[in-house]
C-alpha cells in the first residue's frame, strides 16, 4: 500500500495576513505558506516536537519522550575535543572527514561485523546520522521512485524520502508478530518503481531487532529485484538479551547494494557533537559526497577528533551504559506488563512500546492525559506511522529512579480510567 500524498495543507481561500503594528505597509502578501514547495507542505510537523514544546513549560515532568542518552559524553572523549580546539584544529576537514576517523571507522566496522570499507572513498563522515539519511535519499531517489519502509519507524524517514521527491511505501509491523518485518509483505510491496528498501534496526520506536533468517530473506529480495538497501544502524551497539547485531552490508552479496548509516550519538552519548557516517561502494558514495560537499562541506572538526577517541578509548564506557540500559529495560518492561500495559520485549535501542489498547484511549489521548494529569511525557505511537496506533513510546534512557517514579504515576493513571 503506498501512502497518498501525505496531507494537503492548502487552505480553500488564502487567509488575510494581519498587519504588524508599525510595519511599513506594502502590497498584500498572499499566504506565505503557499510559497513553500509542495513536497514541504505535504509533510506535517514532527509529532514529537509538539510534546517537547509543552514539556518545556511544565514543572515536575518526568520525560520519557526524548530519544537521547541521559549520560553525558565520557570524559576522555570530551578531553580530546578540548585538546583538538586548543591545538588550533579549527579548520575544515576533507569533505569525506578526517582520514584518522575514516581509518578508525573502517577498522571498527571490520572488527565488529566483518565488513570492510576503504577509508579512502567508501566512508564519509557526516553531521549526525540525520545528515547521512537526508543525503542518501537525495542521492538515490528520482521523482516518483518508491522506497519500501517498515512502520512504525523513526520520524525522519518519511520526510527524507518525500523531500527528495520519492514515495514511501509502508510495510506495517505489529506487536502480535513481535514487530518482526515480514519478508513476504516486503516482496508484495515491490513494483517497477521501487528503488530501495529502507531498514532501521534496531528499531526506534519498537525496540525490535531483525531475526537472522528475516535479514537473509530481505537480502534475497534485494538481490532478485535488483534493489538498493539503506540500513540505518545507529543503535547497533545497544542490543540486549544475547542478541548480536549483524551489519546488513556484511550479508553475502549485500555490500555492493547497501548504504550503511551510523553515528556516535547513541552508543557514545554524543548527540550534541553531531557526528555520524555513511558507508557505501565507491560509485554510490561519490554521488553522496557530491551533495554533502556542496551543502555541508564537512562535519565539525572538534567532533571528528573526539569521535576517534570514542572508537579507540571508550569501549568500557559503552559496555557500562549498555549494562545500565539493560537493567532499566528489564525493570521497566516488567513493570509496564504488571500494571496492565502489555509490552513487547525490546531487544535493541532504548525504547519500550507498550500497548495502551486496553485503556480504550487513542495513543494521542493517552499521551496528552498522562502528561497533563500525571506529568509523565511519552510519545503517541502514531507519530511513527499508522500501525503505532494503540501504542506509546517511552524511552528508558532516563535514571532508574525516574523510571520507577514514572511507573507509579502511569499506574495511578491507568487505574483511574
Ligand atoms: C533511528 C534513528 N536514526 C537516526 C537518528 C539521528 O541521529 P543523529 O543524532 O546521529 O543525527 C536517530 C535519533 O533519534 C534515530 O533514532
Amino acid at each position: 500500500m503506498s501512502i497518498e500524498p501525505l496531507m494537503s495543507h492548502r487552505s480553500a481561500a488564502p487567509e488575510p495576513v494581519p498587519p504588524t503594528p508599525g510595519a511599513v505597509q506594502s502590497a498584500p502578501v498572499p499566504v506565505v505558506r503557499e510559497r513553500l514547495a509542495e513536497r514541504v507542505r505535504r509533510v506535517p510537523p514532527s509529532g514529537i516536537r509538539k510534546y517537547f514544546d509543552v514539556i518545556a513549560t511544565m514543572p515536575d515532568v518526568i520525560s520519557l519522550g526524548v530519544g537521547e542518552p541521559d549520560f553525558t559524553t565520557p570524559p576522555q572523549i570530551v578531553e580530546e575535543g578540548v585538546r583538538s580546539l586548543r591545538a588550533g584544529r579549527t579548520h575544515y576537514t576533507s569533505n569525506y572527514g578526517t582520514l584518522d576517523l575514516r581509518r578508525g571507522l573502517s577498522g571498527h566496522l571490520e572488527r565488529l561485523y566483518g565488513v570492510r570499507y576503504d577509508p579512502e572513498g567508501e566512508i564519509c563522515v557526516t553531521v549526525g546520522a540525520s545528515e547521512a539519511l537526508a543525503v542518501t535519499m537525495a542521492a538515490i531517489v528520482d521523482p516518483g521512485d518508491e522506497v519500501i519502509l517498515h512502520e512504525p519507524s523513526y520520524v525522519a524517514y518519511v520526510p527524507a524520502i518525500v523531500f527528495s521527491g520519492g514515495v514511501p511505501v509502508f510495510v506495517s509491523t505489529r506487536a502480535e508478530r513481535a514487530f518482526e518485518l515480514d519478508p513476504a509483505e516486503v516482496e508484495a510491496a515491490v513494483t517497477p518503481r521501487t528503488k530501495a528498501i529502507f531498514l532501521g534496526y534496531p528499531c526506534n520506536p519498537t525496540g525490535a531487532v531483525l531475526a537472522h533468517d528475516t535479514l537473509d530473506a530481505i537480502a534475497d529480495i534485494a538481490e532478485r529485484h535488483d534493489l538498493l538497501v539503506v540500513s540505518d544502524e545507529i543503535y547497533d551497539r545497544l542490543v540486549y538479551a544475547g542478541h548480536r547485531h549483524r551489519a546488513f552490508s556484511s550479508l553475502p552479496g549485500m555490500r555492493e547494494r547497501t548504504v550503511l548509516l551510523g553515528g556516535f550519538s547513541k552508543a557514545y552519548a554524543m548527540t550534541g557533537w553531531r557526528v555520524g557516517y555513511a558507508c557505501a561502494p565507491r560509485e554510490l558514495l561519490e554521488g553522496f559526497v557530491k551533495i554533502h560537499q556542496y551543502q555541508i562541506m564537512s562535519a565539525p572538526t572538534t567532533a571528528q577528533d573526539a569521535a576517534v577517541t570514542a572508537l579507540t578509548g571508550a569501549e568500557h564506557d559503552v559496555l557500562r551504559m549498555v549494562d545500565e540500559y539493560d537493567r532499566r529495560r528489564r525493570m521497566f518492561v516488567a513493570e509496564l506488563n504488571r500494571i496492565g500495559l502489555p509490552t513487547f520485549d525490546p531487544h535493541g535501542a532504548f525504547y519500550a512500546f507498550p500497548s495502551i489498547k486496553g485503556t480504550g484511549l487513542s495513543s494521542e489521548e493517552f499521551a496528552e492525559r498522562l502528561l497533563f494529569e500525571h506529568q509523565v511525557a511519552v510519545i503517541p505511537g502514531t507519530a511513527f506511522g499508522p500501525s503505532g496506533e494503540g501504542h506509546v513510546r517511552a524511552s528508558y534512557a532516563t535514571s532508574f529512579e525516574g523510571l520507577q517514579e514514572a511507573v507509579r504515576r502511569i499506574e495511578r493513571f491507568v487505574r483511574s480510567l
